[in-house]
């Protein structure tokens, strides 16, 4: 029996950092499919448009809405240059996180959250969600209440079983201190390390009614899926199975490789069974691959509410990517095809990562590897046990020296990417250093053939109106199934026309 979804059929997933920004969001969730903003580091995607000076005024407009003018102006003062910073000047950055972490961080994750949902949402009544990334603790806390004080509709988690996340959902609507268990390496002893967070410290004022939002967990297998259900500490409201073949982080092969091989590959067990998933009798959308019209039709066939699609969304125009690497990945896919693929070492988080050669373009895979190391971001930092009851906190990106002076093996650090720099790179806030700007680095899934389909029927320049008119076809208007307000079909809005967007709400003082 198929289990009905109140969300729509088309989930577009969640691509950090800051691909699946809020217009991207906004124009799906417009349409009437569900836009899923990115959540991976936002406090620096903010923070930094802030200081490109937030030309048309959309950060600011939506810090005008946040329920607490005093914190909202905390963070104006902190990061927006009127005008936006020199060119040549690098970027301030934001305080790292860590347990113990300062006010002022734990508030740039709030209203960074809190922006990017407001401004997805805005003007509409159509669904939106939030993607994070399990194994990025520390933000997590902060970064959903700020969510949820946005109202977003579903919160979807992947890279990592996230069990305690529904659990959160629960407390932090109803304004509850909550504790976030954290992954700490050599901690023998099981030393109870945990992030706090209290949304009655951080309150101006009386207390609201929040949503708690829907969560969907993205897993790539039954077993996964089966765990999440009987373990996760509270109602976990779907799923969304996402196979190898995805863009972003994947699942790690279930088989290890042979003696004689020289790296994982997957095969045939790693596809997901999907009788399982159904049988556990939650909606589910099926991602990896599933950007077209027969692949939804198949996914529902076999009891799915839906797909998630990533990749062809990736290169329309309202995706974060910078114009200029979308066009360069569109040409090298008109010249014979893009080649992704799966790289077992680049990610600091040890999961498989999809990446795409762009060599003798903007960045060569080579490039971003052989890059003077730097960590100053660290969202992918581990933590490791002191051996009392203090934490390390190290990243297999960083400089290896530093690496190995924390105590870690530097045979873990070759190979890896610094993915917090070169993603933002990619999508136009890359760090400046003195040798020059930082690499971007890009992921996709596998399968390029919608991006095919729409550049050689629309030309170089595809909405993400037009994808999702490619996949639903004459359905495309409808109203989805939970959205009774649904705006009807709404021409494509240009990406770049914040300047447009009337008058300026400013903060009060
Ligand atoms: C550029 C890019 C970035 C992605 N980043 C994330 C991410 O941050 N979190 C996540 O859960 N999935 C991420 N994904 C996976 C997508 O959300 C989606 O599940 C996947 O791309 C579906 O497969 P498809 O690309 O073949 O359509 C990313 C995919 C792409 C293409």
């Amino acid at each position: 029996m198929k289990k009905q979804s109140e969300f729509p059929e088309i989930i577009q997933g969640g691509m950090g950092i800051g691909v699946s920004d809020w217009r991207l969001a906004k124009a799906v969730s417009t349409a009437g499919q569900m836009g899923v903003v990115s959540g991976t580091a936002l406090d620096s995607v903010v923070a930094r448009r802030f200081q490109l000076g937030d030309p048309g005024g959309n950060m600011r407009r939506a810090l005008s809405h946040f329920p607490w003018p005093e914190m909202a102006r905390r963070i104006l003062d902190a990061y927006f240059i009127p005008g936006g910073k020199a060119p040549d000047k690098p970027f301030k950055l934001v305080p790292r996180a860590a347990v113990q972490m300062k006010r002022a961080t734990m508030e740039l994750m709030i209203v960074a959250n809190f922006i990017e949902v407001f401004l997805a949402k805005e003007g509409h009544s159509g669904v939106v969600g939030i993607n994070y990334l399990e194994k990025v603790q520390l933000p997590t806390l902060p970064s959903i209440f700020g969510a949820i004080l946005a109202g977003v509709d579903a919160v979807l988690m992947g890279a990592g079983i996230p069990l305690a996340i529904p659990g959160i959902l629960d407390g932090l609507s109803r304004w509850e201190p909550m504790a976030l268990k954290l992954h700490v390496e050599n901690n023998p002893e099981h030393i109870p390390f945990s992030h706090r967070f209290d949304p009655a410290d951080f309150r101006e004022g009386e207390a609201f009614p929040l949503n708690r939002p829907k969560f969907l967990a993205i897993v790539s297998s039954d077993i996964v899926a089966k765990t999440m259900i009987r373990k996760a500490s509270g109602t976990v409201d779907g799923f969304v199975v996402e196979n190898h073949t995805a863009g972003g982080h994947n699942a790690p092969p279930r088989r290890a490789p042979k003696a004689s091989a020289s790296l994982p590959a997957y095969g045939p067990k790693d596809a997901p069974n999907i009788d399982r998933i159904r049988g556990l009798g939650k909606p589910f959308w099926l991602a990896g691959g599933y950007a077209s019209a027969a692949k939804l039709k198949a996914a529902l066939a076999e009891g799915a509410s839906g797909v998630q699609i990533g990749t062809v969304f990736a290169y329309c125009t309202e995706s974060g990517i910078l114009p200029e690497i979308r066009e360069a990945v569109v040409e090298r896919l008109l010249a014979g095809g893009v080649d992704t693929q799966t790289d077992f070492q680049a990610s600091p988080t040890g999961y498989p990562f999809k990446l795409i050669d762009l060599n003798s373009t903007m960045a060569s895979v080579e490039g971003a590897r052989c890059r003077r190391r730097v960590c100053d971001l660290g969202y992918l930092q581990q933590f490791v046990c002191d051996g009392s009851d203090g934490i390390i906190y190290r990243c297999p990106g960083e400089p290896v020296e530093s690496y190995r002076r924390k105590g870690g093996d530097a045979g873990d650090t070759e190979g890896k990417m610094c993915l917090c720099n070169g993603l933002l790179a990619t999508i136009g806030l890359g760090q400046i250093r003195g040798e020059g700007r930082e690499v971007p680095i890009l992921t996709a899934g596998e399968d390029f053939s919608a991006v095919q389909a729409m550049v050689t029927t629309l030309g170089r320049e595809y909405s993400a109106r037009d994808v999702i008119d490619h996949i639903l076809g004459e359905r495309s208007c409808r109203r989805s199934s939970m959205d009774s307000n649904a705006s009807p079909c709404i021409p494509f809005q240009p990406r770049r026309s914040e300047a447009d967007d009337g008058a300026l709400l400013r903060v009060q003082a």
